[in-house]
């Protein structure tokens, strides 16, 4: 494996920027929609498209996609260490910076991570005794991500139920 190691590490940054390039061609199309350019609104959307059938294919090859127990184990592991480290420190220099934006985005996406691994961590509890399938709700001003139901409010940002998008 030692000749391939830069292989495995080119996979792994390409896999970064095309995940990257999918997150902002899909902002950037909002943006054009808003502009009132349909046209380029629906290329960026095509090009995000084209941007996660690389960035996926990237991530397959280089073994990043196991079975669904493995999977919910990482994503634990990734979430706890954005709500337990990574945002923590984040927040922290926001504050120094008094970049007060930055500090808002990152206690948002700091909460909702928590919120991510539990419900990672029932899911993973659940696995194979699974009782009916249910939707989720998303908040689209915060990202706190909730089962079931919308609730009235937003307990990360206060929003109202219909900041809440459900994801089947
Ligand atoms: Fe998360
Ligand atoms: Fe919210």
């Amino acid at each position: 494996m030692a000749q391939d190691s830069k292989t495995m590490a080119n996979l792994q940054e390409a896999f970064a920027g095309e995940s990257q390039a999918n997150r902002k061609y899909l902002a950037f199309a909002k943006q054009a929609d808003a502009d009132g350019f349909a046209q380029a609104a629906k290329l960026f959307r095509a090009a995000s498209e084209a941007e996660t059938v690389h960035a996926h294919s990237h991530l397959k090859v280089m073994g990043g996609i196991n079975s669904t127990k493995e999977n919910l184990l990482e994503a634990i592991a990734g979430e706890t260490h954005e709500f337990k480290s990574m945002y923590p420190q984040m927040i922290t220099e926001a504050e120094k910076e008094g970049n007060a934006q930055a500090v808002r985005t990152f206690k948002f996406a700091n909460e909702v991570e928590k919120v991510h691994a539990g419900l990672y961590t029932k899911a993973l509890e659940a696995l194979g005794q699974e009782g009916p399938v249910f939707d989720y709700f998303v908040c689209s001003i915060c990202g706190h991500t909730v089962e079931k139901a919308a609730p009235e409010k937003c307990v990360v940002c206060g929003a109202g139920s219909k900041a809440f998008f459900q994801v089947s």
